[in-house]
């Protein structure tokens, strides 16, 4: 059976190694598999239920389908596209947010961090983004969704919309959609504190390694990223209490795709002033063509947007007749 498999990113940030090691590496693997049909979305509607930059978010839109390519996602194979440029979207939304409880919305832990003590003053759009969520996922009839572990309470909700549709209107219609945890996401972290997570929002552009970094700022932030003074141990136990250390391995492994046993394996008893060059060789030899190709697409607006239009164009030919049936389903004038 065909795997089908949606995935979004918001044009929120920049986007850094945390990023690409986290979710857009697996996304490439997905796409290899046999009989894998991919979608990979950026997830534009969604980032406007927080407050944005009206200016930029054409261009981060760009930048993220950018970094889709540049890491390896093939639009010919896979469409890539915009989420406000497919009105399925928002259609299905509608349908679904008649069949969505508030109770169940009200007690999702991103609504609650994002609105904060100000629930009351929320808009709509953030408290029902689970339900947009859904409805992206199920216009493509989606079966297999890679997402980070923040986004699962949301696809279990997206769950429950697929068989609330089915058994309210008598339908088998909607497939599960299934998460796909593709092994243990890494935990990247600061570069200048191993107890933060690596973020665009961090205030020190040494923290983190965007994907738009070419390779001299690769190497140079991993050589000036915080460590302490002892060798590397043979055993991963051994680095608790040494948040940086342990970062930097993390980071070796899951550019190697080795364990970080085995890291240590090879790098044990070594210092920092020998991991440290062989670190930035492996992440220049990895990072640094990503990097240099989404620099390359970042400088050609028109072949991404030309990229981006066929992928919309695809993505709106599987939406059409989902959302045409769904409305049947429900009863619909058939307009
Ligand atoms: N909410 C996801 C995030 O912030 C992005 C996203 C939007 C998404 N729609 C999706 C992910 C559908 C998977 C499926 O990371």
């Amino acid at each position: 059976m065909t795997k089908r498999i949606l995935s979004g990113m918001q044009p929120t940030s920049q986007l850094h190694l945390g990023n690409y090691l986290g979710a857009l590496k697996n996304w490439v693997k997905l796409q290899e598999e046999p009989d894998a049909h991919c979608l990979y979305m950026v997830a534009d509607l969604h980032a406007v239920t927080v407050p944005y930059e009206k200016k930029d978010l054409a261009a981060a839109t760009r930048e993220i389908a950018a970094a889709f390519i540049a890491a390896g996602i093939n639009p010919e194979k896979s469409h890539i596209f915009v989420q406000s440029s497919v009105p399925g979207h928002s259609q299905l939304m509608w349908m679904l947010a008649t069949m969505a409880q508030m109770g169940k919305l009200e007690r999702m832990t991103q609504f609650k961090d994002k609105a904060g003590k100000n629930a009351e003053r929320a808009g709509l759009g953030l408290f029902a983004y689970p339900v947009l969520m859904a409805a992206d996922i199920l216009v493509y009839r989606a079966t297999h969704v890679p997402v980070g572990e923040d986004q699962k309470q949301h696809l279990e909700l997206s769950r429950e919309l697929a068989s609330t549709f089915n058994t309210r209107y008598g339908a088998d219609f909607f497939p599960q959609p299934e998460p796909v945890i593709t092994g243990p996401a890494p935990r990247v972290m600061s570069l200048r504190d191993g107890t933060q997570k690596m973020s665009k929002s961090a205030e020190s552009d040494m923290t983190r390694i965007n994907l738009t970094d070419d390779a001299d700022t690769i190497a140079k932030k991993i050589k000036k990223a915080k460590t302490d003074a002892d060798p590397l141990p043979e055993k991963l136990d051994d680095l608790t209490g040494r948040p940086e250390a342990l970062n930097l391995v993390t980071i070796y492994a899951a550019l190697a795709e080795k364990s970080r046993e085995d890291v240590l394996k090879s790098f044990k008893g070594q210092q920092f002033s020998a991991f440290k060059p062989a670190l930035v060789d492996l992440a220049v030899d990895k990072l640094g063509p990503i990097t240099a190709r989404m620099k390359d697409l970042m400088s050609d607006q028109a072949q991404i947007d030309k990229i981006l239009a066929k992928g919309n164009e695809k993505a709106n030919d599987e939406a059409g007749p989902v959302i045409r049936e769904a409305m049947k389903i429900m009863g619909f004038f058939p307009g």
